[in-house]
């Protein structure tokens, strides 16, 4: 068993460092106070290969391993989770599950430029549509509806919390296609934002990872050509499972990343601070903060990079990758908690980071499965 990163796993660890001070700082909190889309930022990681990053690069991706991907979440997550989210969504939720399952038509023709992030020089990234108003974790009760028109399908429904939602071009969209079948009458559509009857709904005004834009989508008789289905008739629960397991590592590192971040600006603040004659660091009450903080990120890293290290090794991830879920994202809010009492006052206003940081831990218990959600997956793991 090794526990060292490759030279090459440093290299790309190191970029996504420098990618996050030199291009997603500069402006971090203005964009959360304003909601506004990270554009550039994302443009930015299209060109260092991060929005296709295991994709082959037959398909225009940069075909690193899992291992590259945590570490980069890891890194831009430290500075800006409305950023990463979006890496993560294209990569993990989107790219992945079109390389893995889709026909080669469909790798030519959505695949090869959403790896690259762009297309005829403009964003081009993806968004992955299963959530519903009154379907949420409860996966199967969806009632977005595709009938089966024999060359085509005809869709109809509406899809609640989708990230990339106004930004993406291509959606993938879960719906039914024969009710009394249950989660065996489900498929997976590729959707272009473009087409007759697709709108986006009005963005959510959202507690944390403000700058991402998170929508509504509804389909009012979207015409989908056959040939857009994603893998044989009734696959389309499957896919999303598969396609949120290896989700679930990219939502992990995300929140590995912020717990990361509050607890280096905590570090850096406790040396610097005074209070009672000396560095608020001499004081054993803040030591043991950041000693609970850094053994629960190390244990949330260890987590994340097993499961990684699964999918690259191609074996069963879905309990890991829940377990790396469920633990990261605790630990994220946890930390953050923690790190804004560090900061006292300051912890409490914009400037010092970590406020932010703690409205956007908390998404990461929520989607892609909720630590409810992740619980029932380890536990029917560990019982069956
Ligand atoms: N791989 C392959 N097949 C799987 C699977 C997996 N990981 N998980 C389940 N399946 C199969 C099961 O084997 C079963 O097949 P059989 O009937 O042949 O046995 C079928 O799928 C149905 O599975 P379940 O009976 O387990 O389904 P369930 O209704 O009990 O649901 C659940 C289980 C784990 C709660 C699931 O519904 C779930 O994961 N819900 C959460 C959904 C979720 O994560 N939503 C997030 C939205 S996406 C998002 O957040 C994106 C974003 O924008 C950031």
């Amino acid at each position: 068993m090794q526990f060292q990163l490759t030279e090459e796993h440093l290299m790309i660890q190191q970029a996504a460092r420098d990618f996050a001070q030199n291009e997603c700082l500069p402006g971090v909190i203005e964009r959360d106070e304003h909601q506004k889309f990270p554009r550039e930022q994302v443009l930015k990681l299209a060109e260092l290969g991060f929005m296709g990053m295991m994709v082959s690069p037959d398909y225009g991706g940069s075909g690193m391993d899992t291992i590259s991907y945590v570490l980069a979440m890891e890194e831009i997550s430290k500075i800006d989770a409305s950023v990463s989210v979006c890496m993560s969504v294209n990569n993990s939720l989107v790219c992945w599950g079109l390389e893995k399952f889709g026909s080669e038509e469909q790798k030519q023709k959505y695949l090869t430029p959403l790896a690259q992030g762009r297309k005829n020089g403009e964003l081009f990234i993806g968004a992955f549509l299963l959530s519903e108003p009154e379907a949420g974790s409860d996966a199967t009760s969806q009632r977005t509806y595709a009938e089966d028109k024999g060359d085509h399908y005809v869709l109809n429904g509406t899809k609640n919390w989708i990230t990339n939602g106004s930004s993406a071009s291509v959606y993938l969209v879960m719906a039914q296609t024969d009710i009394s079948k249950g989660s065996k009458g489900i498929n997976a559509f590729i959707v272009e934002k473009s087409w007759p009857g697709v709108a986006v709904g009005a963005k959510e005004n959202k507690l944390g990872i403000r700058g991402s834009d998170t929508h509504s989508i509804s389909f009012t008789d979207v015409k989908v050509p056959k040939e857009n289905r994603i893998g044989g008739d009734g696959f389309g629960f499957t896919f999303a499972m598969k396609t949120l397991a290896g989700g679930r590592i990219g939502i992990a590192a995300q929140a590995l990343g912020i717990a990361g971040g509050a607890y280096e600006l905590s570090l850096k603040y406790s040396k610097e601070r005074k209070a009672f004659g000396k560095e608020i660091m001499h004081h054993q009450a803040i030591q043991f903060k950041l000693a609970d903080m850094a053994t629960r990120i190390e244990c949330a890293r260890l987590l994340c990079l097993k499961a990684a290290w699964e999918k690259d090794q191609h074996l069963d991830y879905t309990l890991s990758s829940s377990m790396a879920k469920v633990f990261a994202s605790e630990t994220a809010m946890w930390v953050t908690v923690e790190a804004v009492q560090v900061h006292g006052g300051y912890g409490y206003v914009k400037e010092y980071h970590v406020e932010r940081l703690m409205r956007d831990a908390k998404i990461t218990q929520i989607y892609e499965g909720t630590s409810e959600v992740q619980r029932i997956v380890i536990s029917r793991s560990i019982l069956k």
